[in-house]
């Protein structure tokens, strides 16, 4: 049984309130006989926060957070705050600042889950990305000049070099080779633009054919990311593993999350394979449904299972798979959405409440 140290950051919107349903969750898992000890600390960065003190968080907590097993966050994002500042100063600074070089992003249709796709099942929709989560256009290379003139010009450059891009490519062959442990094809698709993008998408393409060589069970295939998005809504049972740099897969990610469900249960984990990783519901702070009690906790609670695998507690992480597989199963929800959470009469609490006591 291990012991973990987790930090909790709520953030703004809904994200305290579906991070509360996943700790919920969390504790009632780890209280089962073998379940692994764990000390949550809660963290107030918010927009509310940086809009009563001026700060969004300073180099001391930034090195605390570091310290921690892991970090559950909830959500960022605060119309009272302009757009950029608090994307910029909270999520990527930890992602950057903690080095948390992947984003895995799972895409899995549970049994129970209507799925926008004609004739798509639980079978066909199971694939998990791996997206280049420090590097690209979030570096924030780059200029505006002649601001304010006609002839004004702005550039945000794609920056990548080779080490960015063969850490994430292992990671991404390794992921492939334990899913094909677990009887999945063992194919792993990169995902670029490497007949526009001649720069970046070639240094992607070769790192990628060398390093292939190294894991010749690994299936190799390469796809434009623009045909990447008709493929995932055609023939989503083509993937297995999809590897891609950050931009493309934060657009690539999105349309992931649709064809699993939707937001409210698309989670993700922003990894540090030697380091401290956070683990998030993808949606947004969703302003409008604060303090509802409408949310779908589902993907914060997905968050919650990711972290404990992450941390090698498999047979837990398990527990809440199946307490959430069985909840969909149920039908109790007749989509994911905010309306059908208040519809069920269950809300945000009551779906946390119906996942604690199933696992
Ligand atoms: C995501 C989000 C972030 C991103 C934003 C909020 C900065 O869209 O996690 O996908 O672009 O990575
Ligand atoms: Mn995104």
């Amino acid at each position: 049984m291990g012991s973990y140290r987790i930090a909790v950051i709520g953030g703004d919107g809904t994200g305290p309130e579906v991070v509360r349903e996943s700790l919920k969750v969390l504790r009632a898992a780890a209280s089962v006989t073998g379940g692994p000890d764990l000390t949550f600390n809660e963290y107030d960065f918010s927009g509310a926060r940086y809009r009563r003190t001026g700060e969004i968080i300073s180099d001391a907590a930034i090195k605390e957070l570091g310290e921690y097993d892991a970090i559950l966050l909830g959500a960022v994002g605060d119309p009272q705050v302009p757009p950029g500042i608090l994307e910029k100063g909270l999520l990527l600074r930890l992602r950057f600042e903690l080095d948390q070089y992947i984003n895995l992003r799972p895409v899995r249709l549970y049994e129970g889950v209507p799925c926008p796709l004609a004739d798509k099942k639980p079978k066909d929709v199971d694939f998990v990305i791996v997206r280049e989560n420090t590097g690209g256009i979030y570096t924030g290379h780059g200029g505006t000049t002649r601001k304010g003139t006609p002839e004004e010009i702005a550039t945000q450059v794609m920056v990548y070099d080779r080490r960015t891009v063969d850490r994430c490519l292992e990671y991404a062959f390794d992921t492939t080779m334990g899913r094909r442990d677990r009887g999945k094809p063992g194919k792993l698709t990169l995902v670029h633009k490497t007949n526009v993008l001649t720069n970046c998408g070639d240094l992607w393409f070769r790192a990628f054919e060398e390093m292939g060589r190294r894991y010749p069970d690994v299936q190799r295939d390469y796809n434009h990311v623009d045909a990447c998005c008709m493929w995932m809504v055609k023939n989503p049972e083509f993937y297995d593993v999809v590897v891609t740099e950050n931009m493309f897969g934060d657009i690539i990610t999105d349309l992931g999350a649709i064809i699993q469900g939707g937001m409210g249960i698309a989670a993700g984990g922003n990894i540090n394979p030697q380091g401290t990783s956070m683990f998030e519901p993808i949606g947004g702070s969703a302003p409008k449904y604060t303090g509802r009690n409408v949310i779908n906790p589902l993907a914060a609670i997905e968050a919650g299972s990711m972290m404990l695998s992450h941390l090698g507690e498999h047979q837990t992480a398990r527990r809440i798979e199946a307490s959430v597989s069985r909840f969909l199963a149920s039908r109790r929800l007749k989509d994911l959405s905010a309306g059908a959470v208040e519809e069920s009469g269950l809300g945000t609490t009551g779906i946390g409440d119906a996942i604690a006591q199933g696992v």
